[in-house]
């Protein structure tokens, strides 16, 4: 079987790159030929949340994945929220890879907290990773791309970012402004010849959405209570999920949304741009806009 080449000599950046979706698209992307830079914190973000960290050895993991696949591979560990440390690495990419095609910013988190019972930190530390963390990363990169003479942005969103969600105002308020951020740079960078674009992942298997919290959040949406015994919410919000599915999945294999990332960064989307692309098992269906 011959290798395909969609991105053949391209460089790309991943942020969030340790696992999950981040991890998925690495492998899609080398998988086509592009060389990979991660970047993630492979560390604690919100203490408040139930989503256990990524650490460097998950990192580590993605680097031999992506050249088992063939390409180079760079890891960088870095905060999104760190604006200095994203020039940095976007410095030593242009030193040790003479530039850079594909920008992916992709990295995030999740929690839950009512807004009657909020704290300061519980919407700041969304916001701040969520929102400023993707701008940064969108800053700090974006000029290596103008320099290369065009190239392609894509950003996470997610469905939370199209509607409302229980227990989740930080987030979907983030996610939202993730499409409000794509279309503005799409309208600054397009003289560029830059195509800026946003994944709408529905819910995909990872790290994020598989723990306590996030199970208790299925249960009340589909209007049950959570027992707080882990396998048994994990089949109750496996139920309601598959229930709610139009093409009956609970949790999207991240491996099935990164070809969406891989067409939204290849030459064959070169006219697309300022759009979102959704990939929710059907879920899309119940989204107005
Ligand atoms: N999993 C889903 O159902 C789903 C749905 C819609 C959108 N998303 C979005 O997709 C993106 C990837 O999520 P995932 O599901 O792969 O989750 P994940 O937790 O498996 O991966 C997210 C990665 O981002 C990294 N990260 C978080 N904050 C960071 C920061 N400040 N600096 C650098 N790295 C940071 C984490 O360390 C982690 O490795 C996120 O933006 C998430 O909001 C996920």
């Amino acid at each position: 079987m011959t290798k395909a080449n969609l991105l053949h000599g391209k460089i790309a950046v991943i942020t969030g790159a340790a696992r999950g979706i981040g991890r998925a698209t690495a492998v899609a992307f080398a998988n086509e030929g592009a060389d990979v830079v991660g970047l993630d914190i492979c560390a604690m973000v919100d203490s408040r949340s139930g989503v256990s960290p990524a650490t460097p050895e998950d990192l580590e993991e993605t680097g031999r994945l992506v050249v088992t696949a063939g390409p180079r591979w760079l890891g960088v560990q870095a905060d999104t929220r760190d604006l200095p440390a994203l020039r940095t690495a976007a410095k030593r990419v242009e030193q040790e890879f003479g530039g850079l095609d594909i920008l992916f910013a992709n990295a995030g988190i999740q929690s839950f907290h009512p807004l009657l019972e909020m704290e300061d930190a519980d919407w700041s530390i969304t916001i701040d990773t969520n929102v400023t963390g993707t701008a940064n990363t969108l800053r700090a990169f974006a000029p290596s791309l103008v320099k290369r003479g065009g190239g392609r942005i894509i950003l996470t969103s997610s469905t939370q970012g199209q509607h409302g969600t229980l227990n989740g105002a930080a987030y979907s308020a983030s996610k939202w402004a993730i499409i409000g951020l794509m279309k503005s740079a799409a309208l600054e960078l397009g003289r560029h010849k830059i195509t800026v674009n946003a994944l709408v992942p529905g819910l995909i298997d990872t790290p994020l959405t598989r723990h306590e919290e996030r199970y208790a959040q299925a249960i009340q949406v589909a209007g049950g209570t959570p027992t707080g015994v882990l396998v048994t919410d994990e089949e109750a919000a496996r139920k309601g999920l598959s229930r709610h599915s139009p093409l009956g999945v609970p949790w999207i294999d991240p491996n099935n949304i990164a070809p969406v990332v891989v067409f939204l960064a290849s030459d064959a989307a070169c006219m697309v741009s300022g759009a979102a692309y959704a990939a929710t098992g059907g879920d899309s269906a119940n989204i107005t806009a």
